[in-house]
């Protein structure tokens, strides 16, 4: 509930004990206004709950809706017919005890159907098997054809129950609907023989004409038109637009035969619907005489087949009356007004009787044989408050029944708060609040009570009229506050208070009865003679509502009011061991229309369903109350202390967080599981305080749920990626072993192969060989020989000899063949000159040996000598030729001779060259040196500082 506090400017509140004016009717009905202008039609007080009739379809009785309210703490959501439901039925189950929810208001306010919205919730919220959903469809199904017998359009509803409904629903231990039982009160008989102007009697009749099957009312000899029945068309609404006979009646039809109806109690039970039609046709004539006679008796005809009497009977009973005298009886004819009224007591008495014999019916129907401990929940619809312009002794027995179970709505709610507030050690404060049994007593004390009066002015011998009750009346309890009369009330009460009129002062109100007719309601006389016959009857179902027995019986009957009396009583001691809650319904306007909120018309409802009265009592203490557990859960993120967990005793958190948010100590209580509130401003400001720090919380904990929701993520996928690895790894480890495998198995053909690498070839070492001499080869490739001189050949393996000689000596004769080729024509010449040389000199001349590395030059461009007598020569080298030392500079005894045979070598004359004084040569390529060539006294040869070198040369003499 407090879920919507906030909107409470816009919606009001939803349960008036929050309203800081809670005296102010004004307030109330303000609050009312503002949440019916929203189509909220439910508003609690306290755990009462006050509905006000829509007048349309508002989508709230949906089974989502139904499923949403299912199981939910009675306060957490908004008020509505489905909370009380299941709050009823979770106490039910959890305590094992009995409950009943009393609806009440005026006639059309909703009480009826918020009794079958409670009946749809059980039906689809309650566990259920399989072999009891017979029982749940009997419970449902009882509706409709009670509905058909007991309901009328009346001018404020057009489906208006004419009588008090109680219903008990069974469940078994487990919350199974297993049965159940209805009781009944006050059938309006009255309407069955007239109805006020727009309005209709019982549905049954319609709809048995407009749906019946043809030949069923060719059976009854029924005609289809309800205008043809004056029982029917008094009111002028035979035809009523707004209800769909023809369709009802096929619900009624099939309800029948699913609540246990046989055939034939189908045939009487519409003969005697037709019965009480052809009654109201008959017309009484007079006879010279003064006496009834009935001329046409076409219809006493069809009733006596119907009803299985005797047609001259019937007549005899219709238009006579048997007066027993002491010893005899006489029978004496009746006046036409006589006549007219036996047949209307016949037709009521039929009716009524008829109806109860339905409700027992189908309450043996409905009733479960196991005989196991069960649980109930009743359902009690029965009028409120009646207060009309003409009041009768129809209002006064129900504005009496009002009275009644108010006392029992005070008396179980002020129990139940001192209850509350003792369980909680609270210090119990007085609530001064109006005990109506005073009026109780008034109407129901033992001779003194005004129903006792009117039975003895009914029982009475002698002239005993409506008005001499009430002289009686003001005799007897004329003193009584509550009870006024004209002429007790003196010059004021004129003006409010007819002749024939008293008024009482009911708890919630004043109102004036008409005791016009109070006898002859109460009397309800049905003619001995009348009885007579129906006990006669062969038709079933009225042999078992009238008996014979009771004719016997020479006491009177009880009267109606004292049969209501009695039957009021037992249903208070059925109820008053139960379990109470209470909706009551209000009508918004007269007119049956949607959104429209007649503030006259509701004020005077709140009045007389005494709501402020209630209201009052509810809130004398504290406005609002919670167990602690609850207050913590939605206000502890008001304090640090105990947000977001509270891990001691909820009643200290909440101790910890009021003084927090600073509570004064009158504004609250603190009991033994329950927070109680005084005021509502003060839970309006926490509630104010809450929805600021809301938006705050919602951040926070929509942060902590995607922080969640990504670490559930996060796991999600680590684990995914975990399998993926291990998957991958094992992939891995088994190419491994089968690498492995595989290397263990070509080392193992290996050494095979080596153990037997010296056997011819065979499966056993052929591998191997073919490996060692590919490998062999492979290798070889690296190191065959590079030349002709390298004598380096790689070692083979013992099988491989053969074939490495062959190789060795291919590479061999590879490389000479190479070599050879690549000697140019000048090396060929040169290595002549060498083999020449080779023959001149080999082991005869020291410096052979290394004359043989240094290859004898062939690019000597030129010899020169000096003109001097020096035995020096020059052979000079090509100077471009970087390979070359450099010019040879020789001495020899003859030059001459050296140089000519030097000439006729090489065949060439023009290489002499002869010089004078010095000459250049090249010491080392590049590098220049001068021979300078003197004459002088002896031969010399030296080097000077500068390198140069000086051949001093003897002259001679020419
Ligand atoms: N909760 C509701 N939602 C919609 N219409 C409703 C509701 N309650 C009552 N009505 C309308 O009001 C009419 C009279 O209601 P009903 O329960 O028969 O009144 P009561 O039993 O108090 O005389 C119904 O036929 C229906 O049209
Ligand atoms: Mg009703």
């Amino acid at each position: 509930m407090e879920g919507t506090l906030t909107a409470r400017d816009k919606v009001g509140v939803q349960d008036f004990v929050l309203l800081d004016a809670h005296t102010s009717e004004s307030a109330f009905v303000d609050n009312l206004r503002k949440r019916f202008n929203e189509n909220l039609i439910y508003t609690y007080i306290g755990t009462l709950l006050v509905s006000v009739n829509p007048y349309q379809e508002l989508g709230i009785y949906t089974v989502s809706q139904m499923e949403l309210y299912q199981g939910v703490s009675f306060f957490e959501l908004p008020p509505h017919v489905y909370a009380i439901a299941d709050n009823a039925y979770r106490m039910m189950c959890s305590e094992l005890n009995n409950h009943f929810i009393l609806i009440s208001g005026e006639s059309g306010a909703g009480k009826t159907e918020a009794s079958k919205k409670i009946l749809q919730y059980f039906a689809v919220t309650c566990p259920m098997t399989e072999s009891l959903q017979i029982a749940r469809d009997r419970l449902l199904l009882s509706n409709p054809v009670l509905e058909a017998f007991g309901n009328a359009k009346t001018l404020r509803n057009d489906n208006s129950s004419r009588f008090g409904k109680y219903m008990d629903i069974q469940f078994d231990f487990q919350g199974i609907p297993v049965g159940g039982h209805i009781i009944s009160y006050l059938i309006e008989k009255s309407r069955v023989v007239y109805q006020n102007q727009g309005e209709r009697n019982f549905h049954i009749f319609y709809q048995l004409l407009a749906g019946g099957e043809a030949d069923r009312l060719a059976h009854l000899g029924l005609e289809r038109d309800p205008r043809l029945y004056k029982y029917l068309s008094q009111g002028h609404r035979a035809k009523e637009s707004s209800l769909n006979d023809k369709n009802d009646w096929k619900t009624v039809s099939n309800a029948f035969s699913v609540i246990d109806f046989t055939k034939a109690d189908l045939e009487n039970l519409f003969g005697i619907i037709a019965s009480v039609l052809h009654l109201g046709n008959i017309c009484f004539e007079e006879d010279p005489q003064g006496c009834a006679t009935v001329p046409d008796t076409h219809e006493i005809k069809w009733i006596a087949k119907l009803l299985g009497v005797c047609p001259s009977v019937l007549l005899d009973a219709l238009t006579h009356r048997k007066i027993e005298a002491k010893t005899e009886e006489v029978i004496c004819p009746l006046t036409p007004g006589h006549s007219v009224y036996a047949r209307d007591a016949m037709a009521k008495a039929v009716y009524g009787r008829t109806f109860t014999w339905l409700v027992n019916k189908i309450n043996s129907s409905l009733v479960n044989k196991d005989v196991t401990k069960k649980t109930v929940i009743g359902l009690l619809d029965i009028y409120g408050f009646e207060v009309f312009d003409k009041n009768g002794f129809e209002q006064f027995c129900i504005n009496y029944c009002n009275e009644k179970l108010q006392q029992l709505l005070i008396e179980r709610t002020l129990k139940a708060e001192q209850a509350e507030y003792e369980m909680e050690g609270i210090e119990w404060e007085p609530i001064q609040y109006f005990n109506n049994k005073i009026i109780c007593d008034l109407v129901e004390e033992r001779h003194k009570g005004i129903i006792s009066i009117l039975d003895e002015e009914c029982l009475r011998p002698g002239p005993a009229t409506d008005l001499s009750f009430l002289e009686k009346l003001e005799e007897t309890v004329g003193e009584h506050a509550h009870f006024q009369t004209r002429k007790l009330a003196g010059p004021k009460g004129r003006k409010r208070i007819g002749w024939m009129e008293f008024q009482l002062l009911h708890y919630a109100g004043e109102v004036t009865y008409c005791t016009k007719g109070f006898l002859e309601k109460n009397n309800d006389l049905l003619y001995r003679h009348l009885k007579e016959v129906l006990c006669r009857s062969s038709n079933r179902i009225l042999r078992e509502c009238f008996l014979v027995a009771e004719l016997e019986n020479r006491r009177r009957p009880p009267t109606v009011g004292t049969q209501f009396k009695d039957s009021l009583g037992s249903l208070l001691e059925m109820l008053i061991c139960k379990e109470p809650s209470y909706i009551r319904c209000i009508k918004p306007n007269d007119t049956k229309e949607p959104s429209k909120f007649d503030d006259f018309l509701i004020r005077h409802q709140i009045k007389y369903l005494g709501l402020m009265e209630h209201l009052r009592v509810r809130r004398a203490g504290f406005a609002y109350r919670r167990r602690y557990e609850h207050f913590l859960q939605r206000y502890k993120s008001l304090c640090p202390d105990t947000w977001p967990h509270w891990h001691g005793p909820p009643g200290e958190g909440v101790e910890r967080l009021i003084k927090y948010i600073g509570y004064r100590p009158e504004e609250y209580k603190l009991g033994k599981t329950k927070i109680f509130i005084r005021f509502p401003r003060t839970l309006f400001a926490t509630e104010d305080a809450f929805e600021f720090s809301k938006h705050q919380l919602v951040a926070r904990i929509q942060a902590t749920y995607k922080g969640r929701l990504g670490r559930r993520e996060y796991v999600k996928k680590r684990q995914v990626t975990t399998k993926l690895e291990a998957h991958w790894r094992g992939v891995l480890a088994r190419r491994e072993v089968q690498r492995r495998r595989w290397a263990v198995q070509v080392i193992r053909r290996f050494i095979k192969g080596f153990i037997h690498r010296h056997r011819p070839l065979c499966p056993d070492n052929e591998e191997f060989i073919v490996f060692v001499r590919k490998n062999y080869i492979l290798n070889l490739r690296n190191h065959v020989p590079k030349n002709v001189l390298d004598k380096s050949w790689l070692r083979p393996p013992g099988i491989l000899e053969h074939a490495s000689d062959l190789l060795r000596k291919m590479c061999l004769r590879n490389l000479v063949r190479k070599y050879c080729r690549g000697v140019t024509d000048e090396r060929r010449a040169m290595m002549q000159q060498k083999v020449v040389t080779s023959e001149i000199f080999r082991g005869k001349k020291e410096g052979y040996a290394d004359s043989l590395r240094q290859p004898f030059a062939t690019s000597r461009i030129g010899v020169s000598t000096s003109s001097l007598s020096d035995g020096i020569l020059v052979i000079h080298v090509s100077p471009e030729d970087i390979k070359q030392k450099g010019d040879a500079v020789l001495q020899c005894e003859h030059p001459f001779e050296a140089v000519t045979k030097l000439v006729m070598l090489v065949k060439k004359e023009n290489m002499v060259n002869v010089v004078q004084g010095s000459l250049q040569f090249y010491i080392s390529p590049g590098k220049e040196g001068t021979i300078v060539f003197h004459t002088g006294l002896e031969e010399h040869i030296y080097k000077d500082k500068n390198g140069q070198l000086t051949v001093v040369s003897v002259r001679r003499k020419s």
